[in-house]
């Protein structure tokens, strides 16, 4: 649901321009942030470069009905995020309906928007069937209405290269803009900041060091996260040596959330020392307690840029909690620290990187090169040494205000749950698989560069910290960060317990409460996770319907199909399903995909979850077309569920005695229609 706040007054946009003497105002509907990091890019360049006055907006927090009274000369921008196949986001919702509703009416009393010049950028995945459809639906609608676009519609694929398509339509699009109204070179600031630090003459009463929320911001309300102790972790994978999954345990009892089989919870982790002190270095805060500096961060102009995290706050909480250092760093960020360099050289390193995407990619994004990485090469220090004043070059001309106004804040990492509340009612179980993989070479570093997935380290080395494990050696695995879990004011351990800032993000991947329809779950890998779920879900309900002494007579089958490497290495939960298959009596049936195990295919290939759905393809049509199973796909979005989504295609084209291409098509598209077909995938 969307969320609507402020009155009526506060939420006409048209009024807040005019108070603010802007002539822009950019939209966003954003997801995990990156559409309000672009939004907020292209507000500054175009009050940068363009000259004209902007201001950055939350679509939720805007009435639309006003679009009409823009006088001619403002313009209007929207950054659109997509959620999963093409779906507007939940903050976009109200905004995609409303524009959508063919009895429209405008505040003027019209129907339609001759005076509204917009632009407009959709960030969606190409891996999806409907790829940025909002952003589509949303251009297509405005120009029936009547507006006028400046520049192409804009569609940035994540599944490519999210960052760049953005950077190239926004140029091409202040380019049009410039072209039309030129701005004297002299006139044209770089880099204008968004942000002054304030270092507070005497101690404030309240310190930030690490908490998520800042109370009320303008009509934005932020929830602080629910620190949830861990009660249990454990690893999942036979030789975690080789690759390891980590299995957390939540206890949310005293958090007031409650969640469903087939959410998500969101954990927020903290960047891992290394890139903390390498930051710190850089800024020339090495030594002493200069870290420990309490700053008041203050907005030069809150309708561009909101103080993006709680202030006032310490100079390493903002490297360890807000910002997010560990992430490759875009090349606009790149190009931007060009300006800020300690010699010519390094300067002449970032900006050939900035300009140039060949390089880019091949320097930074494919050796997964981190912010405070590319700072060091650049300035030729050695990477294999340990951070000290005497390896890491200083950037004195690097303000903290500049690496705020341009560095995205850090955000959570998402995972589905693999639990049931009506079987473990308060906690929430996360089943993630470690990401460390060797990452390409770099010029600048010869030592094998590897990428890891912040979240899932994370997780691993709070199990490590749990069972007092020493962590792996580097000859064993590919090396993990490490973070400060246990320092002075940790938020993650307190009287010796271990807990994790976490809240859940609720989802339409619903299992059907009548447990006479049949259920048919594809997810191999930790696609499984939501099905864990699912399956406890029905075994409890078993478990109650037995104990009101009646029986599961007409109860239907539930079939997983699931693909891991080996039954004996990968197998999640293998010890579980023989009793969820008992307390179901029969009715839950597992097919497994050992792709690297024989037998292999016939013609020497691996066996894969597809395969098998091919095989029991006879049963599966039967309850889907005649029994209106549900379907659920989980896991990988690039090659797993196409695949899966070709064999369904073809299956019941077959049960139908058509083709694939009409019939097949024709099934499967009303499946997804009656949201009886529902995907949970990622990229
Ligand atoms: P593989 O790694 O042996 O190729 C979980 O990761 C399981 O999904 C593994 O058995 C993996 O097999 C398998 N998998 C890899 N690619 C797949 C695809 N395109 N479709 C279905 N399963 C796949």
């Amino acid at each position: 649901a969307s969320i609507s706040l402020g009155t009526s007054v506060e939420r006409d946009f048209v009024e807040r321009l005019s108070e603010s003497k802007k002539r822009c105002i950019c939209f966003y509907s954003s997801q995990t942030g990156t559409a309000r990091r672009f939004a907020g890019s292209l507000a500054r360049e175009l009050k940068d470069r363009c000259q004209i006055p902007s201001m950055l907006a939350n679509v939720a927090d805007y009435d639309f009905v006003h679009l009409d009274r823009l006088s001619k000369d403002s313009i209007v921008a929207f950054v659109i995020a997509t959620y999963g196949d093409g779906e507007p986001t939940d903050s976009g919702r109200e905004f995609y309906d409303f524009l959508n509703d063919t009895d429209v009416r405008f505040s003027m009393g019209g129907q339609s928007l001759p005076n509204l010049r917009y632009m407009i950028f959709g960030c969606g995945n190409s891996s999806y069937e409907h790829f940025n459809k909002a952003a589509h639906d949303i251009d297509q609608r405005l120009q029936e209405l009547g507006a006028i676009r400046t520049g192409t519609l804009g569609l940035g694929d994540d599944d490519h290269s999210l960052e760049e398509d953005y950077i190239e339509w926004k140029d091409a699009t202040c380019d049009v803009v410039v072209a039309s109204h030129p701005v004297p070179v002299e006139n044209v600031s770089l880099d204008t900041l968004d942000f002054r630090i304030v270092i507070p003459p005497d101690e404030p009463p309240v310190t930030f060091h690490g908490e998520l929320s800042w109370g009320k911001t303008g009509t934005e309300e932020v929830h602080e996260p629910f620190p949830a102790p861990v009660i249990r972790s454990i690893e999942l994978f036979e030789d975690p040596s080789d690759r390891s999954c980590v299995h957390t345990e939540l206890d949310i009892g005293e958090s007031g959330m409650s969640y469903q089989p087939g959410d998500h919870v969101g954990i927020w982790p903290c960047n891992p020392d290394l890139e903390v002190e390498r930051m710190l270095l850089i800024l020339g805060f090495g030594v002493g307690n200069k870290r420990h500096t309490i700053l008041d961060i203050e907005a030069l102009d809150p309708t561009l840029a909101d103080v993006p995290f709680p202030t006032p706050t310490t100079l390493i909480a903002i490297f360890r909690h807000y910002l997010d250092i560990s992430s490759i760093p875009s090349r606009q960020l790149v190009a931007k620290l060009a300006h800020h360099a300690p010699s010519e050289s390094a300067a002449a390193h970032l900006r050939r990187l900035g300009s140039d995407r060949t390089a880019f990619n091949s320097d930074v994004v494919i050796p997964c090169m981190r912010l405070a990485e590319i700072l060091m090469c650049a300035a030729g220090d050695d990477l294999s040494l340990a951070p000290s004043p005497c390896t890491v070059t200083t950037w004195p001309k690097v303000s903290i205000e500049t690496l705020i106004s341009m560095i995205p804040r850090l955000q959570p990492r998402y995972y589905s749950i693999s639990s049931s509340p009506r079987l473990y009612p308060n906690h929430v179980h996360i089943t993630s698989v470690v990401v460390r993989e060797a990452a390409g070479r770099s010029i600048f570093d010869t030592r094998t560069r590897y990428m890891y997935g912040l979240g899932t380290n994370f997780l691993l080395q709070i199990k490590h910290a749990l069972g007092k494990e020493m962590c792996l050696s580097v000859e064993d695995a590919l090396p993990s960060p490490r973070y400060d879990l246990e320092g002075p004011r940790s938020k993650y351990l307190n009287n010796g317990v271990y807990s994790i800032p976490m809240q859940i993000r609720h989802s339409t991947f619903r299992l059907p409460q009548n447990p006479r329809i049949p259920v048919i779950m594809i997810g191999p890998g930790t696609g499984v996770a939501p099905f864990r779920g699912f399956v406890q879900d029905r075994v409890a309900m078993a478990n109650s319907t037995r104990a009101a002494g009646r029986s599961l007579e007409n109860w239907a089958e539930m079939h997983l199909f699931y693909g891991c490497r080996k039954s004996d290495e990968d197998f999640l939960y293998k010890n579980e399903w023989p009793g969820y298959a008992e307390a179901l009596e029969g009715r839950f049936h597992m097919h497994c995909a050992f792709s690297r195990e024989a037998p292999l295919k016939p013609d020497g290939g691996r066996v894969y979850v597809q395969d098998l759905l091919w095989m029991e393809r006879k049963e599966i049509s039967r309850l889907i077309l005649e029994q209106n199973a549900f379907i659920y796909v989980c896991g990988d979005a690039k090659s797993m569920s196409k695949a899966v989504e070709l064999v369904l295609t073809q299956m019941l084209a077959e049960a139908r005695g058509g083709s694939a291409e009409i019939e097949g098509r024709k099934e499967l598209k009303v499946l997804k229609d009656r949201r009886r077909l529902l995907l949970d995938v990622w990229a």
